[in-house]
């Protein structure tokens, strides 16, 4: 079988944590200092080897083609300004050896059924799967999805991206069962959608990457609506695992869930804190803003 080329950015949720920000502009266009999420996973992507990157998009589509896309006048004007720097930066958001293909899911019907609108596009290769809102950091090492292609290419089948939470929070993650309770790499033997903390079998959950076999299609086309009345990635995976073996990879790095207003807000100061630009002044102004309210 063929390595990891195609990456599916599944794109086209409502968005509703984040409303009224995403009442026009999808939840991945919402920047962490100054890139929007899409923008870091695109990275992350490319960093793994990927050369085909699909969208999955919805009603609030236009935002993320443009910005992945040739911006003329923006362009034009910088050039007259003279700003060579942003310049760089704004004809950089996607390398020119990659390719950016656009599908719209008519109707957000879960996650699923976003992955299965990539099926024609994809064909018969395995692909990966990130959900943008999900930000892994590995900066002193691999990035997330390279270290599960690196699984995938050594072992050859499916491979999910997972990491520990605590009991009271399985009711927001897909929750996996392993063979092994201890090691990186797993071999699954199960795995459920937000089950309760009392029924969790549990507490590995999967986060927002996935490297997957086009087999899942097969079990995807088949699905019937499950939890919250969508079409679930998870219950096409625990199809998939009754015929092929699929693997729980702790992958390492830290997850900043940004599909939350928490974990969008530890985000910002963690990589606030780390940027060139504004890292001193923002450390200040941390530093006095807490030295005043431990004062009070
Ligand atoms: P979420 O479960 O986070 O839902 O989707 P959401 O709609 O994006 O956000 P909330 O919960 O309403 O705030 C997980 C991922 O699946 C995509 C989303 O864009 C997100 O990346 N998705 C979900 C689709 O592309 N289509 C769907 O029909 C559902």
């Amino acid at each position: 079988m063929k390595g990891v080329s195609k990456v599916v950015f599944p794109v086209a949720g409502m968005g509703t944590r984040f409303l009224p920000a995403t009442k026009a502009s999808p939840k991945e266009m919402l920047p962490v200092v100054d890139k929007p999420l899409i923008q870091y996973a695109v990275e992350e992507a490319v960093a793994a080897g990927a050369t085909d990157l699909v969208f999955i998009t919805g009603r609030t589509k236009r935002a993320i083609e443009d910005h992945f896309d040739k911006a003329y006048e923006l362009e034009t004007e910088l050039v007259a300004r003279g700003k060579a720097a942003m310049l760089e930066v704004v004809r950089n958001t996607v390398p020119s050896h990659v390719n950016c293909i656009y599908i719209r899911q008519p109707e957000a019907l879960g996650l699923g059924h976003a992955v299965l609108c990539a099926s024609a596009v994809v064909g018969d290769e395995p692909f990966a799967v990130m959900l943008a809102d999900d930000l892994l950091h590995n900066p002193e090492g691999v990035p997330v999805l390279k270290q599960m292609v690196d699984v995938y290419n050594y072992h050859r089948c499916s491979v999910l991206g997972t990491m520990n939470v605590p009991r009271e929070d399985t009711r927001q993650y897909g929750i996996v069962s392993t063979e092994a309770q201890s090691g990186a790499v797993q071999r699954m033997t199960g795995i459920v959608e937000k089950p309760d903390p009392a029924s969790a079998p549990t507490t590995q959950a999967v986060v927002g990457r996935y490297i997957l076999t086009p087999r899942i299609f097969d079990h995807l086309r088949t699905l019937t609506p499950g939890a919250g009345g969508e079409l679930q990635l998870t219950d096409a995976i625990a199809s998939l695992l009754k015929e092929e073996a699929v693997l729980a990879h702790q992958y390492e790095g830290v997850r900043y869930d940004c599909g939350s207003k928490l974990g969008y807000l530890k985000a910002t100061v963690e990589f606030g804190l780390r940027h060139p630009e504004v890292q001193a002044d923002f450390r200040a102004y941390l530093e006095g803003r807490f030295a005043a309210s431990l004062a009070a």
